[in-house]
């Protein structure tokens, strides 16, 4: 079902003053950020946001601030033409879709440069991101990009602790997709518990004037948190890690009846994932707020989860609600 046509706008400036010219209006806007390759989860993000103001702009940006130089920046998925016919089918449609071709990219106008590979660092066009990473390209350019933000004590545990640079490059790109849209209300997934935390607290403490909604994981019918890089998974792999989310069912459970030992409960989880073959990053259950590991189940916690299975790493995590 095609529906509404979302404007691309690839340009940063040209965003802001899209952007401020709806707000002179009076419309507010949602900003949903993306790094592209659409699902349900991703759509999820789009409908709650319809829920809270009047315009919507998705970004779709593979972000290479965010990938260390052995991750999986080059073989991330991408599909921009298949994303706008999942966003034209998204009831009530997205106003524009930003897509800007390099976020680290400040020549302005100037030309580019070549790198000493001799391939072009520039990007070829809509619908191939910059894949080169930050350093291989901004550097040897010489433009120079060197400003980072850091929420320092909630990024050191879980993803942050296997993934060094990850949520710096994360907070840095979400600062410049704020300062770019103006948004009213970002969405985030609490798939990426950790990294929502992050943003929130990084919008209380560095006083963006923007409502920072935090929204429920969609999960394929047999369980399966969904992800762009599901599409890695071979069959057989895909129906190891439902052990992931099984797993993480069935601790809840156990606390649900009594079981408050988080060690006793992550060594469920833990088992259950080895032997269906997954290969174990974190297993962790944290305080909601502070994502301070915790010992015994006293108050909200969420049990999240990080585990290889073959070449993807995926993460999971569940909320457990009870009080003691
Ligand atoms: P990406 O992985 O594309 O996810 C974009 C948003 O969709 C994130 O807020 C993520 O938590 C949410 N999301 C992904 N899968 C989901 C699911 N199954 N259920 C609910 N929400 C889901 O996260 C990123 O991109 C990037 O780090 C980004 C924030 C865009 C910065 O580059």
């Amino acid at each position: 079902m095609a529906g509404k046509e979302p404007e691309i706008i690839t340009d940063k400036n040209q965003m802001r003053k899209w952007s401020r010219a709806m707000r002179s209006q009076g419309k507010t806007i949602g900003l949903v950020p993306t790094m592209g390759y659409l699902h349900e989860g991703h759509i999820s993000l789009i409908k709650e946001a319809h829920k809270r103001t009047n315009l919507i702009v998705v970004s779709v940006y593979v972000n290479p601030g965010q990938f260390s130089p052995t991750e999986d920046l080059s073989t991330y998925p991408s599909d921009f033409h298949g994303d706008i016919q999942k966003l034209m089918a998204v009831p009530g449609g997205v106003d524009v879709v930003f897509h800007p071709h390099n976020l680290y990219d400040y020549a302005e106008g100037k030309p580019t440069g070549i790198n000493n590979n001799g391939s072009n660092c520039e990007n070829s066009g809509v619908g191939e991101p910059e894949r080169k990473g930050v350093v291989s390209c901004v550097e040897e350019r010489g433009l120079g990009h060197e400003t980072w933000v850091r929420v320092e004590r909630l990024e050191k545990g879980m993803c942050g602790k296997s993934r060094p640079v990850f949520f710096r490059g994360v907070a840095t790109v979400v600062t410049k997709l704020f300062n770019i849209v103006e948004p009213d209300v970002a969405m985030f997934g609490k798939k990426d518990y950790q990294q929502w935390r992050i943003i929130q607290r990084m919008v209380r403490d560095l006083d963006f004037s923007i409502e920072v909604i935090g929204s429920d994981i969609v999960r394929d019918g047999d369980g399966l948190a969904m992800s762009s890089r599901n599409v890695h998974l071979s069959l057989e792999q895909r129906e190891k890690a439902l052990s992931i989310n099984r797993s993480l069912s069935g601790a809840k459970s156990a606390a649900e009846n009594g079981q408050v030992n988080c060690r006793e409960l992550r060594n469920l989880v833990i088992q259950a994932v080895n032997s269906a073959g997954g290969r174990i990053d974190y297993a962790e259950i944290v305080d909601q707020e502070t994502l301070e590991a915790v010992e015994e189940i006293q108050s909200p916690v969420v049990f999240c989860i990080a585990a290889w299975f073959g070449k993807v790493r995926l993460i999971d995590n569940l909320e457990i609600n009870i009080s003691k």
